[in-house]
């Protein structure tokens, strides 16, 4: 079998051998098993390099309807995966006046780089993967379907956007402790809900309000202590059987935080894991011990050192801690997954 990848502008054969007539194409964690012959798989590679037409007629047929019902839900709640993605990226910036009023704008690039570490169809690739993962996860594992989504430490808004084809907007809330992101996100989504929290709980979220928490990489960033509390706040807001998704730094993350320290040319999001775990050796071992890691290097601004820094939780904890709050369903150690490790328990 040939190995294929593209991205979506330009897609690209990792391996030239065309003598075999079956091909794996994958893209955003999506793969898809082709059987072909040559000259059309160099055909399908050469249209996969434009952006679909198909695409195109679908946003003008949504966006003829969309005079009189506005909601997001409503509107894309039938589109595929690939479409909705395109509609965030290629499709948002060919067709930006037409889905300025119908779908979440992204912010300044300085904001996302500083908040996720990349910018643009990157940021949004990652993120969307782990929406994929998130809706996969509920599937399997939530024994009703999801009404009410929490997104705990939203950032500047990147996940949450996708979850608008899945839930009602009242029902789709963002929380952070960052009073800009909460303001960035309530200007550049008017649809989800969006609060200011402080790094402690309690929210003044009812008890039993959401089926669904998750937090991408916010986990990798608490104390034990700030850790600890949102598990218990997150227990006391969902509602039984509802589900916690978070991910957190992989056991590698300790030997990326040492090559970080070697390279001088770091950027401003490097500087935490740069100082971090400086003691490879035996940052590896404890981690091996199933311990809690935590390095109290801050993240700027208001995410202070006493609540905010680099986060290693290993299975080990989890199941040794977590369980006395949750029942314990899964650990995905994965990178074909999730670039960080993802915890998975539920009430
Ligand atoms: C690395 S960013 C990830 C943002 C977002 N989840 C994403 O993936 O794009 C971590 C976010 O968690 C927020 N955060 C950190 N500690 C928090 C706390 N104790 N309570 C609420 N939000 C917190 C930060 O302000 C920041 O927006």
């Amino acid at each position: 079998m040939t190995a294929a990848r593209w991205s979506r502008r330009a897609p690209r054969l990792a391996e030239r051998n065309f003598d075999r007539d079956e091909v794996l194409l994958s893209c955003n964690g999506h793969s898809r098993q082709y059987s072909i012959n040559r000259k059309s798989l160099q055909t399908l590679m050469t249209k996969m390099a434009i952006p679909p037409r198909d695409h195109q007629t679908t946003l003008e047929k949504i966006v003829a309807n969309s005079a009189l019902d506005r909601s997001p839900k409503r509107l894309f709640g039938q589109v595929g995966d690939d479409f909705w993605f395109w509609l965030f990226t290629e499709g948002y910036r060919e067709n930006r006046d037409r889905l300025d009023g119908l779908l979440p704008s992204m912010p300044d690039e300085n904001i996302q780089r500083r908040f996720t570490g990349a910018a643009g169809n990157e940021t949004l690739t990652e993120a969307f993967s782990f929406y994929l993962l998130v809706r996969r996860l509920a599937t399997t594992h939530l024994d009703r379907s999801v009404e009410s989504v929490l997104d705990f430490g939203c950032g500047w808004g990147r996940a949450i956007r996708f979850f608008l084809r899945d839930i009602e907007p009242r029902n789709l809330w963002g929380i952070d402790c960052f009073p800009q992101m909460i303001d960035l996100c309530k200007t550049t989504n008017v649809w989800s809900n969006f609060a200011l929290v402080e790094p402690l709980p309690p929210t003044t979220f009812y008890n039993g309000t959401f089926d669904l928490v998750y937090a991408y990489s916010v986990f990798s960033h608490l104390s034990e202590r700030a850790h600890l509390a949102w598990l218990h706040e997150f227990k006391r807001i969902l509602r039984p059987g509802g589900l916690v998704v978070a991910t957190t730094r992989p056991r590698e993350f300790i030997q990326w935080c040492a090559d970080l320290r070697a390279n001088q040319d770091q950027q401003l999001w490097a500087k935490g894991p740069a100082s971090s775990f400086t003691n490879t050796k035996e940052a590896l071992a404890r981690y091996d011990r199933g311990e809690f890691l935590y390095e109290s290097v801050g993240g700027g601004d208001c995410l202070d050192p006493s609540f905010f820094g680099e986060t290693c939780i290993p299975r080990r904890y989890v199941e040794e801690n977590w369980t006395k709050l949750f029942t314990f369903v899964d650990y995905i150690d994965d990178r074909s997954a999730c670039i960080q490790n993802v915890i998975l328990v539920r009430k």
